[in-house]
């Protein structure tokens, strides 16, 4: 083919030439890197619009963040997998009679103390807050992750979700008789831990009720492939002695735990925790006066 009859775009074994670049299955190839829908992948890493995504951290114009930064990183990857999280995850509790039995148990504890207020804190795209809503509480979500949140309210309009971190809930002190925090302390590194219960503890009423889920191990799980899309996040898992001795800490009473082995599908066992708000004045649970 000569010049005067070459098109615009060519079809090749590797996929459609075109005069930015090759077309791939994965995206573009140009000359910088491959073009994604996340990013453009270069040598050095994935560039998003916050920065570039390394292995040792998210670099942006203000330097690299790295552990302390964990918030954006999470926040990054979660707007990253938001539309794939909910196609994957969104009915997953049908099919989970662990996740619904430790919901129920939960939903009932909350009803019989009187009911109120609950958030569910690191809600993501609202299945665990839709669920709880569902057994009849008076519950919303909050999340860091705007992409998270655009398909919670899109799967369910009729629940308030908003955006924060956990770490500082815009709620006053003492007004929720229940909070939940489904497999969102698991991307905190664990000094941040005894932070997040505080804050937990901060909201609750006394003797209110705090659920938390989370994969149990020692190692964190560094991901660097969701679904196709190239990320970088630690998943830590926990230790369920060390989460009930840093809840009795910080002014919790561990309650109820379940711990179960992994499923097919599962990489690590998985951790139920429920635990009391300890009242300040007499640093006791006032259920313990039940039979
Ligand atoms: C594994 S997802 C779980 C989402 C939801 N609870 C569920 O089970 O489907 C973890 C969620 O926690 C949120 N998250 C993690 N750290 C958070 C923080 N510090 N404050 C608020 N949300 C947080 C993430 O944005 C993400 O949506």
């Amino acid at each position: 083919m000569t010049d005067s009859h070459r098109t615009e775009s060519e079809l090749t074994e590797s996929g459609l030439m075109t005069d930015s670049g090759l077309m791939t299955d994965s995206g573009l190839m140009t000359d910088s890197g491959l073009m994604t829908d996340s990013g453009l992948m270069t040598d050095s890493g994935l560039m998003t619009d916050s920065g570039l995504m390394t292995d040792s951290g998210l670099m942006t114009d203000s330097g690299l963040m790295t552990d302390s930064d964990f918030l954006t990183s999470t926040r990054v990857f979660y707007d990253t997998i938001a539309a794939d999280y909910a196609s994957r995850y969104g009915d997953s509790l049908g099919s989970n009679p662990y996740d619904r039995a430790v919901l129920s148990l939960f939903a009932e504890l909350v009803r019989t103390g009187g009911g109120g207020p609950v958030v569910e804190a690191g809600c993501g795209e609202g299945r665990v807050t839709a669920h709880l809503d569902g057994l009849g509480l008076d519950v919303s979500g909050v999340d860091l992750s705007p992409g998270m949140l655009a398909q919670a309210r899109r799967a369910y309009p009729g629940i308030r979700f908003t955006e924060g971190s956990l770490f500082d809930l815009d709620l006053p002190d003492g007004g929720l008789t229940g909070l939940a925090a489904w497999y969102s302390i698991i991307h905190m590194p664990p000094h941040r831990l005894p932070d997040a219960f505080a804050e937990f503890r901060r909201v609750l009423a006394p003797d209110g009720l705090l659920l938390l889920a989370f994969q149990v191990g020692e190692e964190p799980l560094r991901v660097a492939d969701a679904w196709g899309h190239p990320v970088s996040l630690d998943f830590h898992r926990r230790d369920p002695d060390e989460i009930e001795s840093l809840l009795r800490g910080s002014g919790f009473e561990p309650w109820t735990r379940m711990v179960r082995r992994a499923e097919a599908d599962e990489s690590a066992p998985q951790a139920y925790l429920l635990a009391r708000r300890r009242d300040s004045a007499t640093g006791q649970c006032g259920s313990q006066d039940r039979p």
